[in-house]
């Protein structure tokens, strides 16, 4: 018969298997689990280190503990019957090594450290790993630009016509905000990456623990002083779901763009069968389900952030049981975000760009109108409020030519646009969509030039987030082989 170890003195009643369900955490722990193995190996050698514990404890202790990790946690261990992972790890060690030793494990910590280093652990490598699926998002964005810096399309506000624009820019505008995603989530990491151990309950304890050491083997850069804070504070969670959210919304909106670049009104691009499905009834359909599902995946982040927020208003100090029904929201959102990271991805590389379809409709609904207008103020020495009006009048009028620009000026100034500086040629080259995107020069806009010198700052950009996150990467994996190797030591001595 399992035992609950930690409720069977002070507590008595038979719970139901519904309770036990409820509340039990046991669901999201499956995803902690690792975790956890490693926090109780790095609290041994704490323990040992301080001479709280002595070598015939630790030994056969760390030696259970190692078993665990080699071999995996046995399905035991996750029974409902237990609050938590925690309880029921320790209850597998007290089963297998004994109560005189298992039974010591637990001295100077409890399971409300235990599972915020837990949470941080998990989500320290989820931070990694989305901001590595999120260079592969910005690189695959990097070279569809370089492949199509001459792809003209129209750019849009308001989803009407506004600008001729290239794919290569429209795409940069997305790897910028992406880049900013990668900012965000880096910084939150050095939040998340602090080591609540040594909190115990939330006062710490009389033992002589040594919260630096434990913070240290366990890869982590720092301790979180407070000992209150340490077990009750989850804004490191909220910080990465409102980061992800926010990411979300981007990852949205280009979702929403492939949506309406497939549709046969647009017909700009056309995605790999893959990433579509069909109808059960209209045998011709090819519906970009994945697009829709990831623009709908927003909705989900930003319901787990707002759930997690949420249990955390008006929550008193320090420790209480709200807390274990945010993880869920978190992972979940963690997952998602992955998950649509990864497959925009996929479904950017395998897209294919109609080029005509794009420059068609580049040049459609006066785009260049702006040209035109910015070209008599420097002709015919306009101001430009005068150009606007006169262009916006041969618009409404029925034209950009030159007989219904000379009827515009003449309707606003009084009299046509001068002869002699201004030739029809002036007109036909200011109206022409890739002369207008070749004058557009400026720092971060769609001429080649600008774009070539983007894509060579983006690439940089790029190559120096990646090398910073790899470190981070590189430093946890070398503080968790040593935590591994020092336990394996001592173990056997
Ligand atoms: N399962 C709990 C959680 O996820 C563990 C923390 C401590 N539980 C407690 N009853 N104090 O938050």
């Amino acid at each position: 018969m399992r035992n609950d170890v930690v409720r069977r003195g002070r507590l008595s009643g038979e719970r139901t298997g519904e309770m036990m369900h409820f509340l039990s955490s046991m669901v999201a722990d499956r995803q902690i689990a690792d975790a956890d193995v490693l926090v109780d190996i790095a609290h041994v050698l704490m323990l040992s280190k301080q001479r709280i514990l002595d070598e015939e404890t630790v030994r056969p202790l760390l030696a259970a503990l190692l078993r665990l990790y080699d071999e995996g946690i046995p399905e035991s261990a996750f029974d409902d019957i237990y609050e938590d992972v925690h309880a029921g790890i320790e209850a597998f060690l007290i089963t297998t090594v004994g109560e005189e030793t298992g039974g010591r494990m637990h001295m100077g910590k409890s399971r409300n450290d235990e599972v915020a280093a837990c949470l941080r652990i998990r989500l320290r490598e989820d931070v990694l790993r989305q901001l590595s699926i999120l260079f592969r998002l910005r690189e695959t964005i990097i070279c569809l630009a370089e492949e199509h810096t001459g792809t003209v399309m129209p750019g849009f506000t308001h989803l009407q016509h506004a600008q001729p624009t290239t794919l290569a820019h429209h795409l940069l505008a997305y790897e910028q905000a992406f880049s900013r995603d990668c900012e965000r989530l880096s910084e939150s990491f050095s939040r998340v990456n602090l080591s609540p151990l040594g909190a115990a309950a939330f006062a710490s304890t009389g033992y002589p623990v040594n919260r630096e050491y434990i913070a240290g083997i366990l890869g982590f850069d720092g301790v979180l002083g407070n000992t209150m804070d340490a077990v009750s504070s989850r804004d490191f969670a909220l910080e990465v779901l409102s980061n992800l959210s926010i990411m979300m919304t981007g990852i949205s909106r280009l979702c929403e763009e492939i949506i309406l670049w497939s549709s046969s009104f647009a017909g700009f691009v056309s995605l790999d069968d893959a990433f579509c499905s069909t109808s059960s009834i209209m045998p011709q359909k090819k519906n970009p389900d994945t697009a829709e599902i990831m623009r709908a995946k927003a909705a989900s982040l930003i319901g787990a952030y707002t759930s997690a927020a949420v249990t955390m208003k008006g929550l008193p100090m320090s420790y209480n049981r709200d807390l274990q029904e945010l993880t869920p929201s978190l992972l979940r959102g963690v997952q998602d975000a992955k998950h649509s990271t990864s497959l925009l991805n996929g479904m950017l590389m395998t897209a294919s760009f109609n080029r005509e379809r794009m420059k068609e409709e580049a040049g459609k609904s006066y785009s260049t109108a702006t040209d035109l207008a910015d070209m008599l103020v420097r002709k015919c020495g306009l101001p430009f409020r005068t150009a606007h009006s006169i262009v916006g009048r041969a618009v409404q009028n029925g034209g950009l030519d030159r007989v219904f620009l000379d009827e515009a000026a003449t309707s606003i100034t009084g009299s046509p646009l001068p002869g002699n500086s201004l030739q029809d040629i002036d007109i036909l080259d200011a109206l022409d969509v890739e002369k207008s995107i070749e004058q557009k020069k400026a720092k971060g806009s769609p001429s080649t030039l600008s774009i070539r010198s983007a894509i060579e700052d983006r690439k940089k950009r790029l190559e120096a987030d990646q090398q910073n996150t790899e470190q981070r990467a590189l430093a946890l994996k070398e503080a968790i082989d040593a935590l591994i190797r020092d336990a394996r030591r001592i173990a056997r001595e």
